[in-house]
């Protein structure tokens, strides 16, 4: 059992595992449920370019900031920043990363359920013969019902729970590398699938043709909120695991390897989705829902769709489950590492803290739906104010933490495993988290949330 003691902490393998591990957090729902929804009511190709150029000139620094923080100091996102910066008020950033941890967890374990809730659905042939129309309508009843949601999610709490207890390095770094390449063959081919519908062409210019017209602030925020909550950035996630990298890895490549896997990923969706969306006649910004209905008749239109559509299920659980984890880890290396804890009473309570949280975004389809506060529900708010509000701030605090606090000379010592690497870049590098990201993510926060017009 992988006890998390402080003088030996537990660690990654081998290159392939921090890689697996780092891109098994990035490539989840927010790939395939979230990226496809989100572009879906921004305008899709426009928001696209937008959602790229955030990746590059920001998600990129900040995933390797992220990663020299925790690999300098060696400890969850809390008690990196107490290590590095003893005496300042810097943990704070950490806190917030522990709050947002709770407020991710807590929706995305609803959407996690309803995977599973599909997967059973596929397994029992359920969506066979049912036209758009009964697609969708059986999609809004599943997810407005009382109880079989709130159990889904229960059940996937408690799966999240039992690899973070046992942890990383023997269950989910070792099953990584072998589902997800799976995942992206299997995206491609249900993409070939869906770019052969009759009507295809239509999806791929809403994906690839831009209308700037749709640009507005608050869709460039979306697009920088997307970009930060694909590639698991901004609160602590890759701090944390970050701290589990030897020091001997390459963190440029490694975070560029993650980066690139994330985002063909999001892209292989987006040719997935569009397409499909647009054959069935199904309105692009019809939200939540859109692959959930979306999916399930493309399997219904393709040879073998039974088979596939089980397999589709179990890899999209699975990439989940990867990401769930990672948002667990911060949890319970904060709670075993700060507060002395074992890391299984950590786990225990950490997944049933969240659970309780999470009750109350999975209801928020059904029951309490009403509870609405200027348009949005409990699971709309956690959905928003994590992406849209505490990823960016998070964001904005670490890159001033690595380019302020740490300094030059530390980031480059850490970053070139004292000396050993070449970095030609290291001095663009600064440049862009002493100045280029936080300007730019405070820019784009102040503007899309409307502080200044
Ligand atoms: N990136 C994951 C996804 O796209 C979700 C995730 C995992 C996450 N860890 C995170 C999001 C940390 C924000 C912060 O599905």
């Amino acid at each position: 059992m992988a006890q998390l003691d402080l003088s030996t902490r537990d660690s990654f393998g081998s290159k392939i595992g921090v890689v697996a591990a780092a891109a098994g957090s990035a490539v989840g729902l927010g790939n395939i449920w979230r990226f496809p929804y989100v572009a879906g009511e921004s305008g899709g190709a426009a928001f696209l370019m937008v959602y790229l150029g955030f990746i590059l000139a920001i998600g990129f620094p900040v995933m390797l900031a992220e990663l020299t923080i925790g690999r300098r100091a060696q400890r969850n996102a809390l008690g990196s920043f107490k290590k590095l910066a003893p005496g300042k008020p810097w943990y704070l950033v950490g806190l917030m990363g522990i709050g947002a941890a709770f407020l991710i967890l807590a929706f995305y374990s609803t959407i996690a359920g309803w995977t599973l809730e599909y997967l059973a659905q596929a397994i029992s042939n359920g969506f066979d013969g049912k036209s758009s129309e009964e697609l969708k309508n059986s999609f809004e009843q599943f997810q407005a019902a009382p109880f079989r949601p709130l159990i889904w999610q229960m059940i996937f709490m408690f799966l999240t729970a039992y690899i973070v207890y046992s942890g990383v390095k023997k269950g989910i770094e070792k099953y990584t590398k072998i589902l997800m390449p799976i995942l992206v063959l299997l995206i491609i081919v249900m993409s070939i699938r869906s770019l052969t519908l009759p009507g295809a062409e239509k999806g791929i210019s809403f994906l690839f043709k831009p209308d700037f017209s749709k640009i507005t602030w608050p869709v460039i925020l979306d697009a920088l909120g997307q970009a930060a909550f694909s590639l698991s950035i901004g609160m602590g996630t890759l701090i944390t695991y970050g701290s589990y990298i030897p020091k001997n890895n390459n963190l440029p490549i490694t975070a560029l390897q993650v980066t690139a896997a994330d985002t063909i990923i999001a892209i292989l969706a987006g040719i997935m989705i569009f397409p499909a969306v647009f054959a069935f006649n199904i309105d692009p910004a019809e939200g939540f829902g859109l692959v959930f209905i979306v999916l399930p008749n493309i399997f219904e239109q393709m040879p073998g769709g039974y088979f596939f559509a089980i397999l589709f299920f179990v890899l999209l659980s699975i990439a989940a489950l990867t990401s769930t984890v990672s948002v667990l880890e911060v949890v319970v290396a904060y709670f075993s590492e700060e507060l002395n804890m074992s890391r299984r009473k950590a786990t225990i309570l950490g997944a049933i803290g969240i659970s309780f949280v999470g009750v109350l975004a999975t209801l928020s389809f059904g029951p309490l739906s009403e509870l609405q506060l200027l348009d949005r529900t409990i699971f709309g708010w956690f959905n928003y104010l994590s992406a849209n509000v505490l990823l960016p701030i998070g964001a904005i605090f670490i890159v001033i933490f690595v380019g302020w606090h740490l300094g030059k000379k530390n980031v480059l010592d850490e970053i070139s495993n004292q000396g050993e690497l070449r970095l030609r870049l290291i001095n663009l590098f600064m440049v862009i988290v002493k100045f280029i990201a936080p300007l730019a993510i405070a820019a784009v926060f102040i503007y899309g949330l409307g502080i200044i017009k």
